[in-house]
């Protein structure tokens, strides 16, 4: 059985979802929301350390102004609400990605980081404003201006995931077989399951599913 440490998602879907259903791709990252909500709720449940979710890629600027502006209000109010509840779970947010937001937002960020810095339950990565080719060039960049060498393990340890294990398992929700620049040197190795589902529909069945498949996956690392 492989052992498991952490799962990274892309949440995809939301938009569909919201136009199948009610003709609004708002209401679709709304009802994406409590998908997230249930997933943190699981994979606690399931003593997994690691979750890193993919809310805003750098590429997402190039989505309508109310549209992006609707995504960062929804967790600017999830953070308000929540993350002294998710404190008392023992769960750590880290940013993972340029953080370049509203002021307001930008500030809620650090606060919350800030104040569930020790905690240790389960740490939750949340990829904002992320792009994986930037930052595999800034990590390239700084080593360069460092004066050291161009290694694999010096690359990795200037990247955003810095001390944090590589994703044993990769979920992309929305019925897309793409990376979409997404942790593009973390999953080297990683176990990649594309589901059919929109990430509104996602629910801890499908999840439990995910990884009880891949405990059983031979995993070779290159080897035979
Ligand atoms: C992809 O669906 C989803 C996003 C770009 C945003 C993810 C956001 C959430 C799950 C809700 C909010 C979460 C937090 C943490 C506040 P899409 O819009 O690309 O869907 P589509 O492919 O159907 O258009």
């Amino acid at each position: 059985m492989n052992p498991l440490k952490h799962v990274a998602i892309i949440m995809d879907g939301n938009g569909r979802w919201g136009l199948k259903h009610y003709n609004s791709r708002k209401r679709g990252h709304r009802a994406g929301l409590k998908t997230v909500e249930k997933i943190i709720k699981a994979t606690l449940k399931l003593k997994i350390p690691y979750l890193t979710l993919f809310a805003f890629s750098t590429e997402n600027w190039k989505r309508p102004k109310s549209e992006i502006n609707y995504l960062f209000n929804l967790l600017q109010d999830f953070l308000q609400k929540k993350i002294l509840k998710l404190n008392k779970k023992d769960i750590k947010l880290k940013i993972i990605g340029e953080k370049k937001f509203p002021k307001k937002l930008s500030n809620l960020l650090s606060k919350s980081e800030k104040i569930t810095n020790n905690n240790l339950a389960l740490q939750i990565n949340l990829a904002l404003n992320y792009g994986s080719k930037n930052e595999i060039l800034y990590a390239v960049k700084s080593l360069i201006k460092k004066k050291k060498h161009i290694t694999e393990k010096n690359i990795s340890s200037e990247l955003y995931t810095k001390n944090i294990p590589d994703p044993d398992i990769l979920i992309r929700t929305g019925n897309t077989n793409r990376l979409s620049n997404f942790l593009l040197w973390q999953l080297s190795y990683s176990e990649i399951f594309f589901f059919n589902k929109y990430w509104p529909d996602f629910n801890e069945t499908d999840f439990i599913k995910i990884i009880k498949k891949y405990k059983k996956v031979k995993r070779n690392f290159g080897e035979i």
